[in-house]
């Protein structure tokens, strides 16, 4: 797992989703306006296979249920898994899980600097949900965010009370 460099090679890349396929190739200026942090893995040829990108965000309180609020009533902070995506001829071998693996790690790292609550991605469908799921991330009531509560995948740094 790599940052996204000049070095490599995004234009065979094609997840199937065609929004997230289009983005890649605004990912530079992304990263030039650091408005994202993006990660790839790519072959010996530095081609594409999968990426991921985060940001730092918050969500509303309201569709958490209260262990993820953890009290708050204002916007609870969170890494966003803004975009995941892996190459469909290389889908199913075990690389959206290690992206997803790298985002916790990543955002472990945040936490332990700024205060962040959570990992959390927007689904775009009912399918990715249910990957995100499967991967042990929960949904908000709304469906609209699937997360984990970092202080969960983190090493234990202080008495768990909320
Ligand atoms: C969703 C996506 C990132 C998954 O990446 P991947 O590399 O294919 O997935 P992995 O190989 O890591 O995971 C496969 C596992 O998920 C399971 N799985 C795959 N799709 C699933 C689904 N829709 N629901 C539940 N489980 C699913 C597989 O059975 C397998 O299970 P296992 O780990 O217990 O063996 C990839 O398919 C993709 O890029 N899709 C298009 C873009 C997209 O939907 N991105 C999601 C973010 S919005």
């Amino acid at each position: 797992m790599t940052p996204l460099g000049a070095n490599h090679d995004i234009s065979s890349f094609d997840c199937g989703a065609p929004e997230l396929t289009r983005w890649l190739g605004q990912a530079h200026t992304a990263q030039e306006r650091d408005t994202a942090r993006v990660f790839v893995v790519a072959d010996e040829h530095h081609r594409v296979l999968a990426y991921s990108a985060l940001v730092v965000g918050s969500t509303s309180p309201r569709s958490l249920p209260s262990r993820a609020r953890g009290g708050l009533s204002a916007d609870i902070p969170m890494v966003l898994l803004g975009r995941l995506a892996v190459d469909q001829a290389h889908q199913r071998s075990g690389l959206g899980d290690l992206m997803l693996i790298d985002a916790v790690r990543r955002a472990i790292e945040v936490r332990e600097r700024a205060g962040t609550r959570l990992l959390a991605a927007h689904p775009r469908d009912e399918l990715a949900r249910r990957w995100y799921e499967h991967k042990g991330l929960a949904s908000t009531t709304d469906g609209r965010l699937c997360y984990l509560r970092l202080r969960d995948a983190a090493p234990p740094r202080e008495p768990d009370t909320r």
